[in-house]
């Protein structure tokens, strides 16, 4: 009976560390099978990479500011993701998405206004969220 006691305390003991301790909930939303860490390598990473790349020097011809475009509206989308699904799980996570959404904005307006240097300094605000999340949420690679 008392082993049983302990095994009970035991079980509880480890779900309380388990929700409290970061790490679990948050890589993966509730029903969808994406999880964060595809998310971020395949679509949020590669997207900041395109805009980092194309704006270095002025793009060339309308082309390269509609993949441009893409990349801005991309990154946007993936604000809406992060917070869909259940995925979000604080205040913190909220305004990174929000900080994420506003700054993904103002560098598709710019870019639709063929502002190549405006575009290129808003990327600073993109990063800014993504410091924003990382600092409290992601999780260090085993
Ligand atoms: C709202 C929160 C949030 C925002 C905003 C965010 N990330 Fe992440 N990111 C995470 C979380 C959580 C992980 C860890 C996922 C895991 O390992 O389960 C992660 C992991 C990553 C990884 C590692 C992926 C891998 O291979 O496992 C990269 C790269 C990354 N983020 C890039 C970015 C970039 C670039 C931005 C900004 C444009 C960004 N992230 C914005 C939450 C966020």
């Amino acid at each position: 009976m008392k082993q049983r006691l302990c095994i009970a305390a035991l079980a509880l003991a480890v779900l309380t560390v388990s929700l409290i301790v970061p790490g679990n909930a948050q890589k993966k939303g509730e029903t969808r099978p994406l999880t964060s860490s595809q998310l971020m390598a395949g679509l949020v990473k590669p997207q900041l990479g395109v805009l980092q790349e194309g704006l270095k020097e002025a793009p060339a011809d309308d082309e390269a500011w509609k993949k441009l475009a893409t990349a801005a509206a991309l990154l946007n989308e993936s604000g809406h993701a992060m917070m869909a699904d259940g995925r979000c799980p604080d205040e913190v996570w909220k305004q990174a998405c929000r900080i994420l959404d506003e700054a993904s904005v103002k560098t598709l307006k710019l870019i639709e206004k063929k502002d190549a240097e405006g575009a290129l300094e808003s990327i600073a605000g993109i990063t800014a969220a993504c410091k924003h999340c990382h600092t409290e949420h992601k999780y260090k690679k085993k």
